[in-house]
Formats: structure tokens, sequence, C-alpha cells
């Protein structure tokens, strides 16, 4: 039985709301994020690096710098990553900034706790993407690094539409994920049939752009949208109005 006591505990968080886990994790990623052992193997930052082909530093420190240095405010991580993506995010707060981190999987809850000082402004809470459960506009910033192309279309909507919900006004929402890399790009023609085996809902960010399920009724702005490794990452910030 997964001890969410010592999650909430060591971190001094909120006792976690029962949330139940969703069945494309169970079905499709048991192997990445589910199963105990898939914990213990993929916790390695040269591992997540290799799967990145080697620009997970980037990557995450282009995200560091849009939110800001030191980051001021209260920040929103939502859903766990392995390596030091959170580690790194939590030490450049501000004295007065804070980050959550929420994840729908307990067992990854306690790993990224194992991670982060317990001295740090940093919260781990248990919620599912879909359904955060926080009030409208409780964050200043939020990230989603390299969830969307996990999840179905309707997760990637209501997972955009919870973020946006729950930012302020003026808040900003920054996303690393992948994207379709050039036609000049190796990875464009040898990387699909691999994904469309380990991560079936991936290849639709490659065809749709993250703004396609943005909320209809959402009032925002795309301030940036940058590209890496020849196009097979892309960086979209979104300020909400
Ligand atoms: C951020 S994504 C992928 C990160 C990246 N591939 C890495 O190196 O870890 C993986 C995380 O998303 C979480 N996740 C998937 N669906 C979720 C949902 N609906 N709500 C919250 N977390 C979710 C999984 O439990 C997992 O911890």
């Amino acid at each position: 039985m997964i001890n969410l006591t010592k999650v909430r505990t060591r971190n001094n968080v909120s006792r976690p709301l029962p949330v139940s886990t969703p069945a494309y994790l169970e079905k499709t990623y048991w192997w990445a994020y589910v199963h105990p052992k898939a914990v213990v193997f993929f916790e390695r930052q040269w591992l997540v690096n290799l799967i990145l082909w080697g620009n997970f530093g980037k990557l995450r420190d282009t995200v560091l710098d849009e939110l800001g240095y030191p980051i001021h405010g209260v920040v929103l991580q939502i859903a766990c990553v392995y390596g030091d993506f959170s580690v790194k995010l939590a030490e450049r707060l501000s004295a007065g900034g804070s980050l959550d981190i929420v994840d729908v999987l307990p067992i990854q809850l306690e790993n990224v706790c194992r991670k982060i000082p317990a001295s740090s402004s940093v919260r781990i809470m248990q919620r599912d993407s879909t359904s955060l459960r926080f009030a409208d506009g409780s964050y200043d910033q939020a990230v989603l690094f390299f969830l969307l192309h996990e999840v179905p279309t309707s997760v990637k909507e209501k997972t955009l539409s919870e973020a946006l919900r729950v930012l302020k006004p003026g808040g900003k929402l920054v996303i690393v994920d992948y994207h379709q890399p050039s036609i000049f790009h190796p990875l464009r023609y040898l990387l699909p049939p691999m994904l469309k085996i380990l991560e079936p809902f991936a290849l639709d960010i490659w065809k749709e752009s993250i703004e396609s399920w943005l909320p209809k009724d959402s009032l925002t702005v795309i301030t940036a949208k940058e590209f890496f490794f020849g196009g097979l990452y892309q960086k979209v910030v979104i300020h909400k109005c």
C-alpha cells in the first residue's frame, strides 16, 4: 500500500484527496510511471537526458528562464518529471516564492518527495490534471513539461483548461513538449513507428498545434513559441488575460 502520509509530512503538504488512476496510465504507461520498478529504472538523470536526445538540460533551463531568475510568486508544476527538473525549479524560487507539484500517481509523488529538500517551499499534492481542485486564479505561473503528448485529446483539452483556470489574470503557462521535426530531421521518419507502440498519443502533438486544444472561451495570448533540436521540441508560453 502506498504511504501517502510520508508524502504529506515530509513536505508539510495538505492531506491528498482520493484520486483514481486514469485508465490510459494503467494501460499504456504502467511500464514508465505506475510500476515500482519503473520509478527505480527511469529515475536517472543520464537516462532521461538520453530519452530526450541530450536535450534535457536545455529544455529544463528554457522553462526555468521563462519562469524567472529568481522565480517569484506561486508556481504550479502539473505532473512529475524524472530527473532534476523539480529540484532545479525549487532551487530557483525567490525567498517569497513557492512551488506546488501535483501528479495523479502517489508513487510519482513519493519519488519527487525524495528529491526535494524538506526545507524547500514546495508542496506536493495528488491531483488529476483534468480536475485540479484549486480555486480559480490561485497561481502566478504554471508549467507543463512533457505531459500533453502522453495523454488522450480530451485530457489535453481539460488539462489546458484547468491550468488556465487556476492561473491568476496576467499569469503565465509555460509548456515544453514534442513537435513535428523538420523534413530534414531523421527522427521525423525514425520516431513515429516507436512512438505508435510506446506512446500512442504522442503523434497528435506532431499533427496539431497546442493552441488547437486551448479552451475556446479563454482569453489568452501566445507570447512565445520556440523550437529546439530541429523542431522535435517546442516551447509555448501562454499569458492569461
Ligand atoms: C510529465 S509526464 C512525462 C515526463 C517525462 N517523460 C519524464 O521524463 O518524466 C509524466 C507524469 O505525468 C503524470 N500524469 C499523467 N497523466 C496525469 C494526469 N491526468 N494528472 C496528473 N498527472 C498525470 C504521470 O503520473 C507521470 O508522473
